[in-house]
């Protein structure tokens, strides 16, 4: 089996650019690089993103919500990333199970066990080795995706369309998923540099692919 790692954060975190930033490394150091992202990485997955996007459907329901990630995300683990760790690939994912834990767990206060359990059934038991988590004070992420809006970067979704105290429970929910399970989180500040977040990670991962290389063996 191959390394499976997955990027967690608000929006405006700077997700997307850290990954590309990292395949591009892992590459260079000769793994076999997939990346993907949730909700999406389908076909099916990608028709699913948009009913969860579209504006027009702000009558959805936290449940209705949950499920469609989770449909998402059952295709997404069976189609392309269980296939691509078993071929030995690193998979890296643009978000992951703990989007629903945050955002329906926390965020829309869903049961937290419950939600636990689905998701377990829906990953058929497929967890990241590690979870990278980019940090953002709440209102700094929110002005970064305002920033982008107002330079046409950016397309506003349904997701972005929530009170603050909703942000601020997923932030929250993110930090203490991050306490409980230290050995798979990695919390980075991401109100640092692109680059020096890019070098953060590249140390902790280099750090953490030795460890792992070693208790593999
Ligand atoms: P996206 O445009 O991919 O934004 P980002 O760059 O922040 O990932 O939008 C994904 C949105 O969906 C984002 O606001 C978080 C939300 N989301 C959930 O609420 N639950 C989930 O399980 C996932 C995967 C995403």
């Amino acid at each position: 089996m191959g390394w499976f790692i997955s990027f967690e954060g608000l929006d405006g975190s700077g997700k997307t650019t850290q990954i590309a930033g990292l395949a591009q490394r892992l590459r260079a150091a000769g793994h076999d690089v997939l990346l993907t992202r949730e909700p999406g990485g389908t076909a099916i997955g990608d028709q699913i993103r948009s009913i969860l996007h579209d504006m027009r459907n702000a009558e959805m329901t936290a449940l209705a919500e949950f499920l469609l990630y989770s449909a998402s995300r059952a295709q997404l683990v069976r189609q392309v990333i269980r296939p691509h760790l078993e071929r030995g690939g690193t998979v890296l994912c643009d978000r992951f199970a703990d989007s629903s834990l945050a955002y329906q767990g926390y965020g829309r206060q869903l049961d937290l066990d419950w939600v636990r359990e689905v998701t377990r059934f829906v990953t058929e038991g497929v967890v990241p080795h590690l979870t990278i988590y980019l940090d953002l004070p709440v209102e700094i992420g929110l002005a970064r995706k305002q920033a982008a809006f107002a330079a046409q970067r950016g397309e506003r979704n349904r997701l972005d369309t929530q009170p603050l105290e909703f942000y601020r429970r997923v932030r929250d929910g993110y930090l203490s998923m991050a306490r409980a399970e230290p050995q798979r989180w990695l919390v980075i500040d991401a109100t640092q540099s692109i680059d020096q977040v890019q070098q953060s990670i590249w140390e902790r991962l280099q750090h953490l692919l030795l460890e792992m290389g070693e208790a593999a063996r």
